[in-house]
């Protein structure tokens, strides 16, 4: 059975004892629900890979509470210290050199000398990790290669029988998976665009060495496959084609259809994105044809979701 909790003083004290005693948790953050254990305890990272079938090569985020606790693990200096100033705690996620020894299980950093670290927004968030007082490792919470999930609802219907404990703190504000950077080298580079545009990170630490889209992944979770829906995905669609469901965008739409932002604001369009792909995958409907998204802002994070989907 799986506890749906509200983040009440005392199901943040429940859920932290499960994540002590090796256990895994759902928890919301600004971004996506994530799927939490401790991560110093090699076998509760491994329950993770197990609980979502993820290939081991993809490493994991871990989470602190404060930025303060990411010297432990690995030093926050240079770039890195200037993009956690200007964007934690929130949708970034820096990937550092691993400190050595590093407290941190090395299944988490997918056997790398890297590790990825963020400080979530979230007050649920915060008050959990802070609660456990460890690094908590955290994918979104939902089978490798599926949308993730950004109410607590779907983390139940796809996880639920994984974990003991989710708290459910409402739609998640953001609803698209942190940017992810790597700080250090020549020039900082995007590894994964996300919840916060890689336009405002620029503005902090100058031009991001971008990803190739045609070259190997330099974050191993960015394979092409890695997040799709379970039917054929069209992107810049203009209407629907026989079979398919229409996924609108903007004030132009026809009417009818769900619209990821009728007003054609990209927030809006990030916060609905997970929901909406979901909801159409389980429709009665061959394939989904989405409307043109603009390539800036989040526009950039939610059409780098879709070529995935669209190329699996
Ligand atoms: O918003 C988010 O980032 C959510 C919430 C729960 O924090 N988490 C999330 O985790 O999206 P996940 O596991 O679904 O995606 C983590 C991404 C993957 O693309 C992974 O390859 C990359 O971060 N990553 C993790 N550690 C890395 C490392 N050491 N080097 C390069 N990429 C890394
Ligand atoms: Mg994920």
């Amino acid at each position: 059975m799986t506890d749906i909790l509200p983040p009440t003083p005392e199901a943040i004290a429940e859920a932290a004892r499960h994540i002590l005693d090796g256990g895994l948790v759902a928890f919301p953050t600004e971004t996506v629900y994530g799927l939490g254990a401790d991560a110093t305890n090699d076998e509760a990272v491994a329950a993770v890979f197990a609980a979502k079938d993820r290939p081991a090569f993809n490493p994991l985020i871990v989470h602190f509470a404060e930025a303060a606790g990411v010297a432990d693990v690995a030093p926050l200096d240079g770039r890195a210290a200037e993009l956690a100033g200007a964007f934690w705690p929130g949708a970034l996620t820096l990937v550092l050199p691993r400190r050595d020894p590093c407290p941190v299980s090395l299944l988490a950093s997918a056997g790398l000398d890297t590790v990825a670290v963020r400080i979530p927004h979230h007050r649920a968030a915060h008050d959990l990790l802070a609660a456990a007082g460890r690094p908590v490792a955290a994918p979104s919470a939902n089978p490798s290669g599926r949308a993730s999930p950004t109410p607590a609802a779907h983390v139940a219907e796809t996880l639920g029988a994984a974990v003991s404990v989710i708290i459910d703190g409402g739609p998640c504000r953001v609803g698209l998976e942190s940017t992810v950077i790597y700080p250090s080298g020549t020039s900082p580079r995007l590894l994964r665009p996300g919840g916060i545009p890689a336009e405002d990170i620029e503005a902090v630490v100058g031009p991001l060495a971008r990803p190739d889209p045609g070259a190997a992944p330099a974050s191993p979770g960015m394979g092409s496959r890695h997040y799709a829906p379970g039917r054929p995905l069209r992107m810049n669609a203009l209407s629907a084609g026989a079979g398919e469901a229409l996924l609108a965008f903007g004030p132009d739409a026809p009417e009818g259809a769900p619209n990821l932002s009728p007003t054609g604001n990209l927030e809006e369009a990030a916060a609905n994105f997970f929901a909406m792909i979901r909801a159409l995958d389980t429709a009665n409907n061959r394939g989904i044809a989405v409307m043109p998204i603009p390539e800036s802002g989040l526009g950039r994070a939610i059409n780098d979701r879709l070529r995935r989907a669209a190329n699996a």
